[in-house]
């Protein structure tokens, strides 16, 4: 809820930013990190970031300053893939990725024809969302449009950047999920409509993914990100085996999964497809050039068993595909993006490669942002940019608190901090200048 009546806010602590990309330009050119820093605020906006030494001059008469001596000051994380639907089912047991959307995905998703339902779920989420120190996210909701409504809704009260969109899906799932291609097309333009650029909601097209659209459904799906040349779409591709045969099967006149959706129009720099554990190399240059992006989901990739995304080849210099982090909750296991990043690197490493703790934090900021879109305006502290502030304490518990203890530099307090830590560390979240979190 906003607090705030000052007219320049101004946070105080160490500082770490992210303002390039350090798995194509070197690392020190990339991070950014003041000591003892202070960013200015006003009306919402980063006015300015630096060293509390130089910048104290320009804090004015009515400034509020809030000093976190022993905190670290990072943009907002930003969940470049989850489902809000499904945080009901998060953790259930057993089941690889067809049987699980069976099972579970589908049955708890036909719940959210009922409003109440919808906005009681959507509330809990994004409260969720600011406890774990994330201020934007690319959010899948269900085929009823009154998700859509009620997400919009929920992340409005607080202020918060969403990108959101009712699920498109006409085919092979349970008859109170599915829609047709024009009633999803209808149903999509309206919804654009009502909530694309009004306040921080951004629309994203969502189909599901290959295996629950008809051609009829992705071919008007291209039309509508044709026709709105601002929105987004999401999507998923290439997470399992079982699927990218499904997909095949389903579609044989294209040469393999992703010329699915690039036929259709659906891979252009508007474009974000969780997983893209299984493309091959031709796939994943087709995404360099088209400028689609993937939103890597190791917790939801470790836990329904969907296999070891190659982050170090997909990101390969040579034709770079942009990557976003997601928590793809309920198929992640967590709302939080530290232990999504540990899981990142854990993942990495079973492909062989350590990601240093700037590749990890970029992943989860400005990765994410500049996969949907956002860069430029969140997913970095920097002036003009949105003050979505995260503070973070790296003493949350006695474990943490002796492992920071130890910490020589800050890098090596930010990379334990990312793998051991979790919701606990969250100390505040600041939307747009206001405080919207604050650990008890
Ligand atoms: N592929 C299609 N739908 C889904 C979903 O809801 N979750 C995951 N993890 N993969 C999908
Ligand atoms: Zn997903």
């Amino acid at each position: 809820m906003p607090t705030e009546s000052a007219n320049q806010l101004c946070l105080r602590g160490s500082i770490y930013t992210l303002i390039d990309d350090p798995f194509l330009q070197a690392q020190e050119d990339c991070a950014v990190q003041y000591e003892d820093g202070l960013i200015i605020i006003r009306d919402g906006t980063i006015e300015a970031v630096g060293d509390y030494a130089s910048l104290r001059g320009r804090l004015s008469a009515d400034c509020e300053l809030r000093h976190y001596p022993d905190a670290l000051l990072l943009p907002g994380f930003i969940d470049a893939h989850i489902h809000y639907p499904q945080v009901e089912i998060i953790g259930s047991f057993g089941a690889q990725l067809l049987e699980w959307l069976q099972k579970y995905t589908f049955p708890a998703e036909a719940n959210f024809r009922d409003p109440a339902h919808a906005r009681r779920i959507a509330d809990f989420f994004v409260a969720e969302l600011l406890r774990n120190g994330t201020t934007s996210a690319s959010v899948f909701c269900t085929s009823a449009p009154g998700s859509v409504d009620a997400i919009f809704a929920a992340a409005q009260q607080v202020n918060m950047q969403m990108l959101a969109g009712k699920m498109m899906m006409d085919s092979h799932a349970p008859a109170n999920l599915l829609d047709s291609a024009q009633a999803s097309y209808d149903d999509s333009k309206t919804l654009i409509e009502r909530w694309h650029g009004r306040g921080r909601c951004l629309y994203t097209i969502s189909p599901r993914f290959a295996l629950t659209s008809s051609r009829e459904q992705l071919e008007l799906a291209g039309a509508l990100l044709r026709d709105y040349g601002d929105v987004r779409l999401q999507s998923h591709i290439s997470e399992n085996h079982a699927e990218v045969a499904r997909a095949k099967e389903l579609f044989p006149e294209r040469a393999n999964y992703t010329d699915i959706y690039d036929h259709y129009g659906l891979l252009n720099a508007r474009a974000i497809y969780g997983h893209g554990i299984h493309l091959s190399e031709g796939e994943l240059r087709r995404f360099y050039e088209t400028g689609a992006k993937i939103a890597h989901c190791p917790t939801s990739n470790f836990f329904i068993g969907s296999g070891l995304f190659d982050i170090a080849r997909v990101r390969d210099a040579a034709r770079p595909v942009t990557v976003g982090l997601g928590t793809d909750v309920g198929g992640g296991t967590s709302f939080s993006m530290l232990r999504t990043m540990s899981a990142a690197y854990q993942m990495a490493q079973l492909r062989g490669i350590s990601l240093p703790a700037a590749h990890l934090y970029y992943l989860a900021a400005l990765g994410s942002a500049q996969s949907l879109g956002i860069a430029g305006e969140v997913g970095s502290l920097q002036a003009g940019y949105a003050a979505d502030v995260i503070v973070l304490d790296p003493r949350a518990t006695p474990l943490l608190r002796l492992r920071a203890d130890v910490a020589d530099s800050l890098d090596e307090l930010l990379f334990a901090l990312m793998i051991c830590a979790d919701d606990r560390a969250v100390a505040a979240t600041y939307v747009a200048g206001e405080l919207v979190y604050e650990r008890a």
